[in-house]
């Protein structure tokens, strides 16, 4: 990726959105939130799964879309993994605790975290995927700040 960009719409590859999900893993490894948006099959189990792998986490990271939520306590923080893709009234996400979630020191990651927007915590950032071609997808890193998209730049300091 070049040096300095804002990522607003960008037609990234795997490899790339692999890349980012490092960025990601960094912004969060003190603890935070992650709003992943995006259809079915563009790569928000597998943005997941690679960002459990850089905090060491060894459980098998796999959508939680039947359960809500899974968590992964082998790594170096505790992931809890939510899947709000069945979710009707964003409300429903309080019946499984998300708010004693989100006010821990772990790490919250929401697959369709656009059911719940008006649950997610304010200094989420977010990461929307759509899907592009084959072998690319066009995506987004912003947070919502009163309602409006600020896009994140990158320093590229995310390379190990
Ligand atoms: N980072 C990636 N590297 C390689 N393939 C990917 C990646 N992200 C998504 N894919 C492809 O897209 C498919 C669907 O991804 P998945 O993460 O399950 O999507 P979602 O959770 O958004 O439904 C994967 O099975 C894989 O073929
Ligand atoms: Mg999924």
């Amino acid at each position: 990726m070049k040096k300095e960009r804002k990522m607003k719409n960008k037609i990234i590859n795997f490899k790339e959105l692999d890349e980012l999900a490092l960025y990601v893993y960094k912004f969060l490894e003190k603890g935070g939130t992650l709003g992943l948006i995006g259809d079915l099959g563009v790569g928000k189990t597998t943005f997941t799964k690679r960002i459990c792998e850089y905090f060491g986490i060894t459980e098998n990271v796999k959508s939680p879309t039947f359960t809500y939520l899974i968590e992964y306590t082998s790594g170096k923080k505790p992931v809890y993994h939510f899947d709000a893709y069945r979710i009707i009234n964003s409300e429903e996400i309080y019946e499984i605790g998300f708010e004693d979630y989100i006010r821990e020191e772990g790490v919250v990651i929401v697959e369709w975290a656009n059911n719940i927007i008006d649950e997610m915590p304010e200094d989420t950032l977010y990461v929307e995927i759509s899907h592009n071609d084959e072998s690319t997808r066009e995506v987004s890193v912003y947070k919502l700040i009163n309602g409006e998209k600020e896009y994140v730049e990158f320093c590229n300091n995310y390379n190990k």
